[in-house]
């Protein structure tokens, strides 16, 4: 009854959609727990490019059940394009159950993400405006609205009702915006009970009975460690548990069933939207990452900022998940670099810092301690076994396991499904 969780180690987009898909040949379920569509989960193979935002990055394999838990946001809307989008490409979606306890983003929470983001002026977080923060926020407050309330007509109107009234409110006469019309909204609501209901399943139940019956299920995390509502860069950080915990709460599963905790770490780091990114090159090199690599964001089109691996963070999410195995993404991209950084202690008024600080403040001042190594001139891209890369990026792969206290059990070349080498398998 084991289940295994792939975790995003740095700020999000560190390639989990491509380990995903890597793994799910020899999985039985794929289980999303916590985000929204404000991720985005690339997957390339047969020379096609897939972009996941709610449905996990297994689906592409016949042989996977994919489940969206009780811990994620879901805009109906969103989930029938994906639907429908894969559809079109053939992809049985009979495969797909979505939790009737995971929350709906409805269509106030993206006005208000927007809208506080607008309030917020000058220290914006970035968010990616799906309306995650709201939907979360309504979720917590106990005011939220559930995919399973979209079935059941009868007892959705006076939630609707209630939470109308002080949507309303906040928009007319703190933003300005034009109120909500209860019965185009509760009509919406109807409408994607009908095209979502076959979907809406317990897949708390669901789940549990594939641990019992000694299936293989891997949970898809999404955004990255430093994003994590308690343990990432507050108030810089999205609204949801990315880290393992979320994993937890956010399918119903006991942590007694997690065997394996995996990070994703990208071979350099990036981050999209405001906060501190003490690596950051703000400069010739990371332009040349950000354009070589093209560092724009999957599901906003947005530059991401980008920088030197940062060991101190990576070191702090491997503790804070526990994580028990690696791996390492987009080695590639730092082919034909003269020289290569990593981060592997901070500095604040000329001190030593070897943690991450809690406050995004002290955070903004510290300044990167690096250790600089010699790049490589033979490509590392498509290789597939670990003794053809070259002495220079091995030993730059050796370091990083030293320095963050884990080991790596893959590491990616590229962006297809088989620019992969597999030093040690995860299950
Ligand atoms: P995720 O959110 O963690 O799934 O990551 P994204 O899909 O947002 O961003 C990762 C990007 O890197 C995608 O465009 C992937 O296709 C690409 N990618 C993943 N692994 C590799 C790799 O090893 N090398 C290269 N060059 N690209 C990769
Ligand atoms: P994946 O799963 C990178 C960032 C946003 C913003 C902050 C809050 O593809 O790795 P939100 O809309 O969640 O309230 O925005 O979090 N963010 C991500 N950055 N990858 C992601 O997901 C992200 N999901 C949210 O850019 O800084
Ligand atoms: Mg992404």
């Amino acid at each position: 009854m084991p289940a295994y969780v792939i975790i995003g180690g740095q700020w999000g987009d560190e390639g989990k959609g491509k380990v995903v898909d890597y793994l799910a040949e020899k999985t039985d379920v794929i289980a999303r727990f916590a985000g929204g569509n404000n991720a985005g989960h690339t997957v390339v193979t047969g020379g096609k490019e897939f972009k996941f935002h709610l449905i996990p990055s297994g689906i592409l394999w016949d042989n996977t059940i994919c489940m969206i838990g009780n811990g994620v946001v879901v805009d109906p809307d969103a989930l029938m394009e994906e639907i429908v989008g894969l559809q079109s490409h053939s992809v049985n979606m009979d495969r797909l159950a979505v939790s009737e306890r995971a929350h709906v983003i409805m269509p106030y929470h993206i006005i208000l993400d927007q809208s506080e983001e607008d309030m917020r002026a000058g220290g914006a977080i970035g968010t990616t405006g799906r309306g995650i923060g709201p939907a979360y926020m309504d979720k917590i407050g106990r005011s939220g609205i559930r995919m399973g309330d979209l079935l059941d007509g009868k007892s959705l109107l006076p939630k609707l009702r209630f939470v109308l009234e002080q949507k309303n409110n906040l928009l007319t006469k703190l933003y300005n915006i034009e109120p909500f019309d209860i019965d185009a909204l509760y009509e919406k609501c109807l409408e994607w009970g009908s095209e979502l209901k076959q979907y809406i399943k317990p897949v708390e139940d669901m789940i549990q009975e594939a641990l019992e019956s000694g299936k293989i299920v891997l949970l898809e995390g999404a955004q990255g460690s430093m994003l994590d509502i308690d343990h990432g860069t507050y108030p810089y950080v999205t609204s949801s548990s990315p880290t393992v915990g979320g994993a937890s709460t956010g399918l119903g599963i006991s942590p007694i069933h997690i065997k394996g905790v995996t990070g994703v770490y990208k071979a350099y780091t990036t981050r999209v939207g405001a906060g501190p990114f003490p690596t950051e090159l703000d400069d010739e090199i990371g332009e040349t990452i950000r354009e070589k690599a093209w560092e724009y964001g999957t599901t906003t089109g947005r530059p991401r900022r980008c920088g030197w691996f940062d060991g101190v963070i990576a070191k702090h999410t491997v503790k804070t998940n526990g994580m028990t195995s690696a791996i390492l993404t987009r080695l590639d991209v730092l082919d034909g670099f003269k020289s290569i950084k990593i981060c592997v202690s901070y500095l604040v008024n000329g001190e030593k810092v070897e943690n991450v600080p809690s406050n995004v403040s002290i955070l903004e001042q510290c300044e990167p301690v690096y250790e600089e190594f010699p790049g490589w001139t033979e490509p590392t891209a498509g290789i597939t076994n670990s003794e053809d890369l070259p002495k220079e990026a091995l030993d730059y792969v050796h370091r990083i396991e030293e320095i963050i206290g884990c080991s790596i059990y893959m590491i990616s070349t590229g962006p297809a499904r088989n620019e992969t080498i597999l030093i040690n398998p995860l299950f």
